[in-house]
């Protein structure tokens, strides 16, 4: 197993170039399933979701070809002749999930462990199931499975989510372009990952409308053919690296992302004193004045994303007075907090909100990663942290950040992968 080692105390200046979007790629990988022509996918961050994935399409006799040089994916759905997502590789990623409604759309019949809770909340699927009901499906859950069948086929329906859930608009919207008729979503989830899920669907035929707002309208097609895409940038990514500008004292360019993704982190930037300047293709964070403290409160997108809370509540940690961070999202989001407190930071939690007072004068320690994102909030503090901190169980990061540690360390900062003992 890995570690991070980090020298506190540099600031950090330059240019980094942003990957394609894990929470993107995920989706849109499992798409191919929904062809039997060979899909050729590009922009595909190297991270270890990646990998899950490759080996869930590989379980489902899906013949992949992964090109690293030039980040490509080709997967041929002529090959698929399986439909069972074990509990092995759903166990290190829930998103697995997301087999089930292309799988049921294009053959029928689908088997998939129950995801089971993870660190940052227990995580149902019952959104998913109860419109692939709606939808005709009918499901047996025993065993740790989930068994699910629709003998008929399924049906376009109307489906309205009780909570704009990411997953299960994605699950849906990939059963629904192949069911029979039309489909109506409401309450759909608006993350840009859906922009892009719709963008790749509709590369293989798919009829699509609305994505992007709460009510996406799909005309069901009898098949699909191959997809050609390239995974949209990734804002979580993008966004850190920000942080990382700004919580260093110094000026970060991120490359080939538009604010438009991020308008809600970029304004929570702006509030704690960035000076901003926004390209065509790429976003500069500068530090120019003492932090200033921020209330800020996680919700569906527009709002400000869940995946950034643990990055921002580093910031706070640097800022003159007190924030406010509400997560809304996950129930136990906070994993990160005691870690951070390990690092000096002052950290109150009440119910579903933290209170961050500083600036605190963070010392270096030896932390524990817990989830992809506290990974992140980590290394945030660790760049500001006098002396060394060393970051345990980097394996969460290693599944969401393409070689963090070699573009931090491009942009100056002290950072080091080493083997744990
Ligand atoms: N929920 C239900 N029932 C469901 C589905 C969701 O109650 O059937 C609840 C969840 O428990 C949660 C809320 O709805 O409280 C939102 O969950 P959502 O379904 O939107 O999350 P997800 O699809 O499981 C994706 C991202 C997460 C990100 C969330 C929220 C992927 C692969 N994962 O998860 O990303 O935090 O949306 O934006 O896209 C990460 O990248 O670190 C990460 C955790």
């Amino acid at each position: 197993m890995d570690r991070l080692r980090i020298i506190g105390g540099t600031p950090l200046f330059g240019s980094v170039e942003i990957s394609g979007a894990k929470n993107a790629a995920l989706p849109i990988l499992f798409a191919s399933i929904l062809s039997n022509q060979k899909s050729v996918i590009q922009n595909i961050p190297l991270l270890a979701d990646i990998n899950t994935t490759l080996k869930v399409l590989d379980a489902l006799g899906m013949k992949t070809l992964f090109k690293l040089e030039n980040q490509v994916i080709e997967i041929d759905g002529a090959s698929l002749n399986a439909h069972e997502a074990p509990y092995e590789l759903v166990r290190t990623m829930r998103a697995s999930i997301l087999v089930l409604g292309p799988l049921l759309a294009r053959k029928r019949i689908a088997r998939v462990s129950l995801p089971g809770g993870c660190a940052i909340g227990a995580r149902p699927v019952n959104f998913h199931l109860a419109a692939l009901e709606k939808m005709g499906a009918h499901f047996k859950i025993e065993s740790g499975y989930i068994d699910g069948f629709a003998p008929q086929g399924l049906k376009g329906a109307e489906i309205e989510f009780p909570f704009p859930s990411v997953g299960a608009t994605e699950n849906i919207l990939m059963a629904c372009v192949l069911a029979e008729g039309k489909s109506i979503l409401r309450n759909a989830a608006c993350e840009p990952e859906i922009v892009d899920l719709a963008k790749a669907l509709r590369s293989m035929g798919a009829k699509i409308s609305g994505e992007g707002t709460p009510t996406i309208h799909i005309d069901g097609v009898s098949s699909l053919q191959a997809m050609n895409h390239a995974i949209a940038p990734d804002r979580i990514e993008a966004a850190t690296f920000l942080c990382a500008g700004l919580i260093t004292r110094g000026k970060i360019t991120v490359r080939g992302i538009s604010a438009d993704f991020m308008r809600s982190a970029i304004d929570h930037l702006k509030k704690s004193g960035a000076l901003i300047t926004e390209g065509k293709n790429e976003i500069t964070a500068e530090y120019s004045q003492e932090l200033a403290p921020f209330h800020l409160v996680t919700e569906p997108f527009p709002g400000f994303p869940t995946d950034m809370q643990a990055q921002f509540m580093a910031l706070a940690t640097q800022s003159r007075g007190k924030s406010k961070i509400s997560e809304t999202i996950f129930e136990n989001r906070f994993m990160h907090v005691p870690e951070l407190i390990r690092l000096g930071a002052k950290i109150e939690i009440k119910g579903n909100e933290a209170l961050v007072s500083g600036p605190a004068a963070l010392s270096g320690a030896t932390v524990m990663a817990t989830d992809l994102r506290a990974s992140a909030s980590l290394i945030l503090a660790g760049l500001v942290a006098e002396g060394e901190t060393i970051i345990r169980r980097i394996y969460h990061l290693d599944r969401g950040y393409e070689q963090i540690e070699l573009k931090l360390s491009k942009l100056g900062a002290q950072i080091f992968r080493e083997k744990d003992k």
